[in-house]
């Protein structure tokens, strides 16, 4: 009987320590994390949009990434970024699954509409990626040809302003790389993605044998981490933000992936 007790005692212990472990990863506005009081926020995003955010054996890198930690780190946090997905980040962070999401996120009216946005960190725009040999010259040039996308980003929404929202032939694909994979396939004629990503893209592969154009229709985007409505988390990591922009740290973490020195004059100005 005794032993009998010891051993509900003991599986009592095991199963209260199992719970705990469970909630300590949990997010939210409440709960501290198992390293002495700081807590650990978790972090979403979609880890195929390279340099900002992509796979390397397993571990999810990129610019995004360390910005991230330097950022939560400078609020008083831990960061703990999880890879789920382009589409389900936005369901995470509209449930409030996940504290935030960084994924070279482009702050726009219609998801301010449902999310919460940090101040500017990254200017971008839309580009045109194409076989070197394309007759494609600009963005006119589209109009009457395949064009593979990103469902769900601002590339998906530039293209379809040129070739109509029903047009069949703008092809999404549920991440970025799969788009390039059509291109490089044949079943595409163009990409259109953010300039940094298929800019990298053309300058790591060169044997590929892609340029990529620019054209003015396409707007200038910033990027923002992206929170539930109302998080508390908005005030703190705009302050930690513009910090990491006053003391160095932002231009040392992007001298670090780009091998310059940012151009923080148009995104301050947006903050
Ligand atoms: N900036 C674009 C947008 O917000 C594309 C972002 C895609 N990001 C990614 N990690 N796949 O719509």
């Amino acid at each position: 009987m005794k032993k009998f007790k010891l051993l509900a005692m003991a599986a009592a212990v095991f199963l209260f320590f199992l719970s705990a472990c469970g909630t300590s990863e949990t997010s939210g506005d409440s709960g501290s994390g198992g390293d002495g009081g700081k807590k650990t926020l978790r972090i979403v995003t979609d880890a195929a949009y390279a340099p900002f955010e992509y796979q390397d054996k397993g571990d999810v890198v990129g610019f995004d990434i360390d910005f991230i930690k330097a950022v939560a780190k400078e609020a008083g946090y831990e960061a703990k970024v999880e890879h789920v997905g382009w589409d389900p980040l936005f369901v995470e962070i509209k449930g409030k699954t996940a504290d935030a999401a960084v994924s070279a996120i482009t702050i726009n009216d219609e998801r301010k509409q449902t999310y919460d946005f940090s101040v500017p960190y990254f200017l971008s725009t839309n580009k045109i990626m194409i076989p070197k040999d394309s007759p494609i010259k600009s963005a006119e040039d589209l109009k009457d040809k395949v064009v593979a996308v990103q469902n769900g980003t601002t590339g998906q929404e530039a293209v379809e302003a040129l070739l109509g929202a029903e047009n069949k032939n703008i092809k999404k694909f549920k991440d970025n790389n799969l788009a390039i994979m059509e291109l490089k396939g044949g079943g595409a004629d163009a990409v259109v993605a953010d300039n940094t990503v298929i800019e990298e893209y053309v300058k790591n592969n060169p044997k590929e044998n892609f340029v990529v154009i620019e054209d003015p229709v396409f707007e200038k985007e910033f990027y923002g981490v992206m929170f539930p409505k109302a998080s508390k988390l908005k005030a703190e990591f705009d302050k930690a933000i513009k910090a990491l922009m006053e003391n160095g740290e932002y231009a040392k973490i992007y001298n670090d992936w780009f091998k310059v020195d940012p151009d923080l004059t148009e995104i301050k100005a947006q903050q």
